[in-house]
């Protein structure tokens, strides 16, 4: 069995580090190709040497680009990859412009595709996420969904039975894997800031930090918090804090700092009080974590943080924002941690790619 695995954003790295590990263990001829969507030493090779992961075999250079400029690129550059390497699968992971490119270069050449996170769903077509979503769900032979939501919204769009496989939540895999080693991490010293007496935001989506106003108010709403913001900022999110001129607002009560990598992230998520966020994976993170978050967002594709009350939707809104992150303080209950959210969900998709049948006619044809 040969697989080529495309990778190219920071949360795509975390997700692949426990597969690779499987596909190494189960003798599969691994190709792990690297699109270059994130380059910075902070967004992309600290996670290679925090997970382990080895060196991509392939390393496509794309960089930054216009949502069709870098799915375009990524695509013409994966059509070569895959014609080089004729794999027998092709596996992509969430939902980021590598995970569509990679996936329609792919199916192009009716090399089937494998994608892990398959079924999520925020209704929100405005999302560019959700648009790779939807597409890449639709053009996969393996569907590898987290949850058993994601399962029903598969169905719900006519994906095939037999397409569909449960196998949980790969990110949290990775969370559980290396939890003891983020725990040496010197982060909450270097950084001088006591366990649970502070907050930790990410914020890197479109809407929040490309709009001006939007970014401005969330800002605001950080520097009027009850405990200190811990806030690393994402590339996007800096250059448009500079474009703003909104420097000065986040000088009280918020410590701005670079992209952590995953050991230090982690950690840092693991003691924080609460976490405000606009990311996906954190949502889930934090739940597993027990600490309580806030997402600055209409909706959430993961709906099971909600269930679980790990996790609020809060508009952005200053006022709305300062009353849950009130709420988000108080004691709560533990969180219950949805079905196969664990360390094994590898190995399931593992033992799914090993039992499909690709010589099927018409396997990869959509
Ligand atoms: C991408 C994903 C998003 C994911 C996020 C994680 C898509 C559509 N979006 O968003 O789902 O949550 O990654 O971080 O794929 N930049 C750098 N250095 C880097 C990478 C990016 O400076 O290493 C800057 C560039 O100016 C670039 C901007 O960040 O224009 C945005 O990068 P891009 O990869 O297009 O999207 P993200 O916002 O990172």
């Amino acid at each position: 069995m040969k697989i080529v695995s495309v990778v190219g954003a920071r949360p795509n790295f975390v997700k692949i580090a426990p597969l690779a590990q499987r596909f190494k263990e189960r003798e599969f001829t691994h190709v792990l190709v690297h699109t270059g969507q994130h380059y910075d030493y902070e967004m992309s090779k600290v996670f290679f040497s925090d997970l382990n992961l080895p060196e991509p075999d392939q390393h496509l250079n794309i960089g930054s680009g216009t949502h069709a400029v870098q799915t375009g690129k990524i695509m013409a550059a994966m059509e070569k990859v895959l014609i080089d390497e004729t794999p027998d699968l092709t596996v992509v992971v969430g939902d980021v412009n590598s995970t569509l490119g990679g996936a329609l270069a792919s199916v192009k050449l009716e090399v089937p595709v494998a994608h892990v996170e398959a079924g999520y769903r925020s209704f929100d077509m405005r999302m560019p996420e959700e648009v790779n979503r939807v597409l890449v769900d639709r053009i996969s032979q393996l569907l590898c969904a987290p949850t058993e939501n994601a399962v029903l919204n598969l169905m719900n769009e006519g994906e095939k039975r037999e397409s569909i496989h449960f196998v949980g939540n790969i990110m949290i895999e990775t969370l559980l894997l290396n939890l003891e080693k983020a725990h040496e991490s010197a982060i909450l010293t270097s950084l001088k800031v006591t366990e649970k007496e502070y907050c930790v935001a990410t914020i890197h989506r479109p809407e929040n930090v490309d709009n001006s106003q939007n970014l401005k108010t969330i800002l605001e709403a950080f520097s009027e918090a009850p405990i200190p913001v811990i806030f690393p900022v994402h590339p996007r999110t800096k250059e448009a804090i500079v474009r703003f001129g909104l420097e000065k607002l986040s000088e009280r009560n918020v410590m701005m700092i670079k992209p952590l990598g995953y050991l230090d992230f982690i950690h840092l998520l693991s003691m924080a009080a609460c976490a405000v966020t606009d990311s996906g994976g954190i949502q889930e993170e934090a739940l597993v974590l027990q600490v309580p978050c806030l997402t600055l967002r209409e909706t959430t594709e993961r709906v099971e943080t909600l269930r679980a009350g790990a996790n609020q939707l809060c508009s952005v809104d200053k006022k709305r924002i300062g009353a849950c992150l009130v709420k988000a303080l108080e004691k709560h209950p533990v969180f219950e941690v949805p079905l196969f959210w664990d360390d094994r969900v590898s190995g399931r998709i593992a033992d799914v790619i090993e039992r499909a049948d690709f010589a099927i006619p018409g396997y990869s044809m959509l």
